[in-house]
């Protein structure tokens, strides 16, 4: 499933606001999938404390991917390639089961709804949610 030109304008745009609010938005998403879905908390079980959105180490974490997805965006029209490193990162040395790039998503696009209400349209709701399949499949590119 390819992104439409409507589609990548529907996701620069409404990033152009994520970008103010990055690190909060990352910190949200990253610690509302570690609590709705805990199996995922495996990955990080070094990490000290409840791992949920007020966790240091998940809000630092969280400002990391966000500024990884921030990145995406701008190579909107070149994702497998401007993922390759990460994708490789997380099959080989981290070895994240590929499905977890899914439930991060899910959670992202709830923050994003809640934080721009306004501007998470249905057609930019559908946009995103493109986007990020995209990013996810990208993420899966080296696991083969
Ligand atoms: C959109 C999806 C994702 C993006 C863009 C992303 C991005 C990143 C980035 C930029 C790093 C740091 C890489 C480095 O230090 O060089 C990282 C590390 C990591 N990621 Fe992901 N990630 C994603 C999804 C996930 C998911 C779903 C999980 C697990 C459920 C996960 C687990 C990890 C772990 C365990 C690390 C290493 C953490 C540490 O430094 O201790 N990632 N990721």
């Amino acid at each position: 499933m390819s992104l439409s030109a409507t589609d990548k304008s529907n996701v620069k745009k409404l990033w152009a606001k994520v970008e103010k609010q990055i690190d909060e938005i990352g910190a949200e998403s990253l610690g509302r999938m570690l609590v709705a879905y805990p199996q995922t908390k495996t990955y990080f079980a070094t990490w000290k404390g409840e791992l949920n959105v007020q966790n240091d180490q998940v809000r630092k974490h969280g400002a990391k991917i966000l500024n990884a997805v921030s990145k995406a965006v701008k190579e909107i029209d070149n994702l497998t390639t401007a993922l390759s490193k990460l994708s490789e990162l997380h099959a080989t040395k981290l070895q994240v089961d590929p499905g977890n790039f899914k439930l991060l998503a899910h959670n992202l696009i709830l923050v994003l709804a809640m934080y721009f209400p306004a501007d998470f349209t249905p057609a930019v709701h559908l946009s995103v949610d493109k986007f990020l399949a995209a990013v996810a499949l990208a993420l899966s590119e080296n696991y083969r």
